[in-house]
């Protein structure tokens, strides 16, 4: 992990290194001079922001692009204050690539008042060449675009869009490298995401993940585990362990390793109280993972197991490798283990050949489950998938008529099964003073639910017992335990 670096020993009037991550710290080094620059000339810092437009992988790389950029001598600022503005974005469905584009046209009547003004895009939609190109042509006025295999590279990056004129293009199609040792910049001071894998295998037939994020990589056990502890002796007590498929963790590596015994391994780690990860594939999750959930009391009680669809014959079509009975029994597992689980998931609606039928079995699988929430999309084709090219494509008006039922029925579950947990005493981890009320704090609890409770901001960071006196919704008002 990043260890605080001396800038003023870096000798930026010689070549640049070649190996990584010293290379790095030498356009960083060079940026700073940048910044003084700017300093000298506009006697303030100059501010940069990072928006970001997608998953937890996301959040995560954001993090560590904030980190870059404190490095680099900038500020960080709201998106309207930055002389450098960087979008990480999202290619999952096409609204996300749809809110890119209305970004940039509202960034140009900016760049125009203030030309000196940088715009970025990084992430998962620039991987795509049409994008890239399109931005090209009718975007001309941005500055900067990488992908999601070379953002350790920002610093460098950095330097050329601040220093040349013309629009910097650095995309590479693929890569087996994994850059970690740079500076991260944690959203939260008590709790962090950690990347455990990169990449997906799977090739869902909707999916877009794998050809913008490259094949399954996962880092060692020793990285994983030393990045968690010198975490832990940064003060955080809760991590995220993150991939696209966690249950195929360290099936890859020299010495292959379960994703179970990593679990194990990290819980073993003093200071760190809670573990989550994200995300599990049903195909792939096993009775050690089961088992090991159960015992150890670290593991937050909480899996986000994506169902997609209810119905076998549409499972299959999108090569989820698991039927609808096959998903039912996988749950009932994991609640006789642990009754107390929240369970949540990922269903896509209007999926190419989806029949009310098949819809009926989804709404079926939810009664079924009862799941304490789920995300609901409307399928978005994307082009390359090969469910984009599949016959049958749903229309809009029936998709977004299943959409609305579905989502009513997921609530109206969510409601009746987000209170049963009232009346009990539970472990919060203290988030943030609530904007809302006045003399609140708000945390989470184990399962994710947000509590807000009479406390002061000295709270924030701590594990707290609270009592859930009033379930409102999809969160509880509490009253903390002495
Ligand atoms: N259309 C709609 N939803 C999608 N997802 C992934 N690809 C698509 C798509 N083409 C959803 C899946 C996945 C979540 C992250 O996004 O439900 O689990
Ligand atoms: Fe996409 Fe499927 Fe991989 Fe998830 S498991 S990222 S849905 S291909």
């Amino acid at each position: 992990m990043y260890q605080e670096m001396d800038f003023d020993k870096i000798d930026i009037s010689s070549e640049p290194p070649v190996v990584e991550p010293a290379r790095q710290y030498y356009f960083m080094a060079k940026c700073r001079e940048w910044v003084k620059g700017f300093e000298q000339r506009n006697h303030r810092l100059p501010c940069a922001s990072v928006v970001n437009m997608g998953c937890q992988m996301n959040a995560r790389d954001s993090e560590k692009l904030r980190g870059i950029l404190l490095e680099a001598g900038f500020e960080m600022a709201e998106e309207e204050k930055g002389d450098f503005v960087l979008y990480n974005t999202c290619t999952v469905r096409d609204n996300a690539n749809q809110k890119v584009y209305g970004h940039l046209g509202a960034l140009h009547s900016r760049k125009k008042k203030n030309p000196s003004l940088k715009i970025a895009l990084c992430g998962c939609m620039m991987q795509e060449p049409k994008v890239v190109e399109r931005i090209r042509t009718t975007y001309s006025f941005v500055d900067l675009i990488f992908g999601t295999h070379n953002i350790f590279k920002l610093a460098e990056l950095l330097y050329r869009a601040l220093t040349e004129k013309k629009m910097v293009i650095d995309v590479w199609e693929s890569t087996d490298q994994i850059v970690e040792e740079l500076p991260s910049n944690r959203k939260y001071p008590f709790k962090s995401g950690v990347n455990i894998m990169y990449g997906c295998n799977n090739f869902c037939s909707y999916c877009i993940v794998p050809y913008v994020r490259g094949r399954e990589r996962s880092r060692s056990p020793q990285e994983i585990l030393s990045e968690i502890e010198k975490l832990a002796g940064d003060g955080v007590k809760e991590v995220m362990l993150l991939g696209q498929n966690v249950n195929s963790y360290g099936k890859t590596l020299k010495e292959p390793v379960s994703f179970a015994s990593l679990l194990r391994q990290v819980s073993q780690i003093e200071g760190i109280e809670r573990i989550r990860f994200m995300t599990s594939h049903p195909k792939d999750l096993s009775d050690e993972l089961i088992e090991t959930m159960g015992d150890c009391n670290k593991i937050c009680r909480h899996l986000h197991l994506p169902l997609q669809s209810g119905s076998s014959r549409i499972l299959q079509q999108m090569n989820r490798h698991y039927t609808k009975e096959q998903y039912l029994e996988l749950t009932r597992r994991i609640r006789n283990c642990m009754p107390d689980i929240s369970l949540t998931t990922d269903i896509i609606v209007g999926f190419p050949g989806e029949t009310e039928e098949d819809f009926q079995e989804t709404l079926d699988v939810v009664r079924q489950v009862r799941f304490d929430s789920a995300f609901t999309f409307l399928y978005s084709k994307r082009t390359g998938t090969p469910a984009a090219s599949m016959e049958d494509q749903v229309p809009e008006a029936v998709m977004k008529e299943r959409f609305d039922r579905l989502l009513q029925e997921v609530q109206k579950i969510a409601f009746q099964v987000c209170r049963r947990e009232a009346g009990m005493v539970k472990d919060v981890l203290v988030e943030c003073v609530n904007d809302h009320q006045k003399g609140y704090v708000s945390g989470r609890m184990g399962n994710n639910l947000m509590v807000h409770f009479p406390g002061d901001p000295s709270l924030i960071g701590q594990i707290v017992p609270v009592e859930l006196v009033e379930a409102r919704g999809f969160y509880y008002m509490g009253k903390m335990k002495h």
